[in-house]
């Protein structure tokens, strides 16, 4: 018997299980199924917002079928089992024979199947002729499925509820909300320091137990600030969580203030802290935050600074262990913060140039995909001091980009030792002063690439780089 009867069956026989058993809710069913029978909020007869959700019964059309299971044409898949029928008018499926679909499939499916359908893992912990049938537990199958406020369509609804006017429009400009099916970065994608794995262990811990952390009035946790040079791998950092803890992303991109009908910024900043309070828990991301201190000491324009006040007094005023909310602020000029906003921060999270063992292992995550001969990551790690976790992935994607002018996908070592020498050629010509012109590269001939100091290497005192396996420190 093919999988894809397996999988129309399954789907079927949950639909069924669900409409009939109450005590259920969409955390019960697997995130592609919920998908497809969610209903989106909005407020169409002025009644009143609703938030969306799924209502029983639930039917299962071929269409339906289709989405949840990827399985292209359902009803044949399973036309020929006695316990299948169809409607021809509604062209609904349904299982004309409960019981003999629950032997059928209990004894097809495995323990890893039921184990993703809390829905039947319910159902079959329930039922006692079943009892022998898995070893799955319900509440550690429930546990593990995705939560609702993890998709997409949970996170749309709300936001057309709360913003279905005009006037919002310019405030979604203002943040960007990401659903965690939608990231597409994990922790395990990126090469961290001890330093931060530890500080996000804590964090996370904390978010695990955060009515522990209530209960015994702790209250001064969960707002992070990431410093350090651009590419460090601050924004990825901040997503990674979201993916894997299964938190929205929502983004504040403090830059859009200036660039907003000043009068309603400081309302609009209000409104973004609500949006994160609504969609909680989640990660609330501000990055730039340089930015408010720049607009607290300059001449700047009263709206402005009212926003930014705004800004400063919301961040006070939201918590991880009162509304669920992880705030994370990231800066590439650490320098430039004032007190007032250091302050607001509980804990500082250094993000440096990666070191010689970090660069070595980033480039082993970033070609874990690729075909490479005679792959030595340690010999390319020890010419890219100075280099961050996103010049890197610069350095592969033109590595592979040249591999295919000459219709390679194997690459050689010798492709990526070319690309760090093009990388530094471009990088001193991204640093370099074009108008103050006292640097060689100016000149035909001067030193540009062939392995003088790359323009960072320069800058910082005329390091040449090479075989100082320490950190390009910056700050
Ligand atoms: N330590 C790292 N390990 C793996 N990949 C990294 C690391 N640091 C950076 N990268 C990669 O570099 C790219 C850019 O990183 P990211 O956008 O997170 O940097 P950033 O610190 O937020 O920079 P900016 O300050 O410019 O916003 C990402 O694709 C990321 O995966
Ligand atoms: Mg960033």
């Amino acid at each position: 018997m093919s999988d894809a009867a397996l999988d129309v069956v399954e789907f079927l026989l949950t639909t069924r299980v669900y409409s009939d058993d109450r005590s259920l809710d969409e955390n019960d069913l697997p995130p592609e199924y919920r998908r497809v029978f969610w209903t989106g909020g909005g407020d169409d007869d002025g009644s009143g917002a609703t938030r969306g959700g799924i209502s029983r019964p639930l039917s299962a059309t071929n269409s339906t079928v289709r989405e949840a299971t990827d399985v292209d044409q359902p009803w044949q898949a399973v036309s020929d089992l006695m316990f299948t029928d169809r409607d021809d008018f509604s062209g609904t499926l349904t299982l004309g024979q409960q019981e003999m679909a629950e032997k059928w499939f209990a004894e097809r499916a495995d323990d890893e199947r039921i184990f993703e359908n809390p829905t039947l893992a319910k159902h079959f912990e329930d039922h006692d002729e079943f009892a022998d049938a898995f070893d799955v537990d319900y509440e550690e199958s429930r546990d593990a499925n995705r939560p609702i406020q993890a998709d997409r369509v949970w996170i749309d609804g709300l936001l057309e509820e709360y913003f279905d006017d005009e006037d919002d429009e310019e405030m979604l400009d203002l943040v960007e909300v990401r659903a965690p099916e939608e990231v597409d970065v994990t922790l395990d994608d990126l090469v961290l320091t001890e330093d931060q794995e530890g500080e996000i262990d804590k964090i996370a811990k904390a978010i695990e137990h955060r009515d522990y952390l209530a209960d015994i009035g702790l209250r001064e946790i969960g707002k992070l600030l990431f410093v350090g040079p651009p590419g460090t791998g601050k924004t990825s950092t901040a997503q990674a969580l979201a993916h894997d803890m299964d938190l929205p992303f929502v983004e504040v991109k403090l830059s859009m203030i200036t660039s907003q009908y000043l009068g309603e910024t400081a309302k609009n900043v209000d409104k973004t802290f609500e949006v994160a309070k609504r969609l909680s828990p989640c990660i609330l991301f501000i990055d730039e935050f340089d930015f408010v201190a720049k607009t607290r000491r300059s001449d700047e324009h009263a709206a402005l600074k009212r926003a930014v006040n705004t800004l400063l007094k919301s961040i006070d005023n939201i918590s991880l262990i009162q509304d669920d909310v992880l705030l994370i602020g990231a800066t590439n000029h650490p320098d430039q913060l004032d007190a007032a906003a250091w302050r607001r921060f509980d804990e500082i999270i250094n993000f440096p140039k990666p070191d010689f063992g970090m660069r070595a292992d980033i480039l082993r995550v970033v070609t874990r995909t690729m075909d490479i001969e005679d792959f030595d990551p340690e010999f390319i790690a020890d010419v890219t001091e100075g280099l961050t976790g996103s010049d890197l992935r610069m350095v592969m994607r033109e590595a592979v980009l040249e591999a295919l002018t000459e219709d390679r996908t194997t690459l050689t070592q010798q492709d990526l030792i070319d690309a760090v020498e093009e990388f530094e050629e471009r990088d001193n010509l991204k640093n370099m002063d074009m108008i103050d012109g006292d640097h060689d590269a100016l000149v035909a001939g001067g030193s540009v690439g062939g392995g003088s100091g790359g323009g960072k290497a320069s800058s910082d005192g005329g390091h040449s780089h090479g075989h100082d396996h320490d950190h390009g420190h910056e700050h």
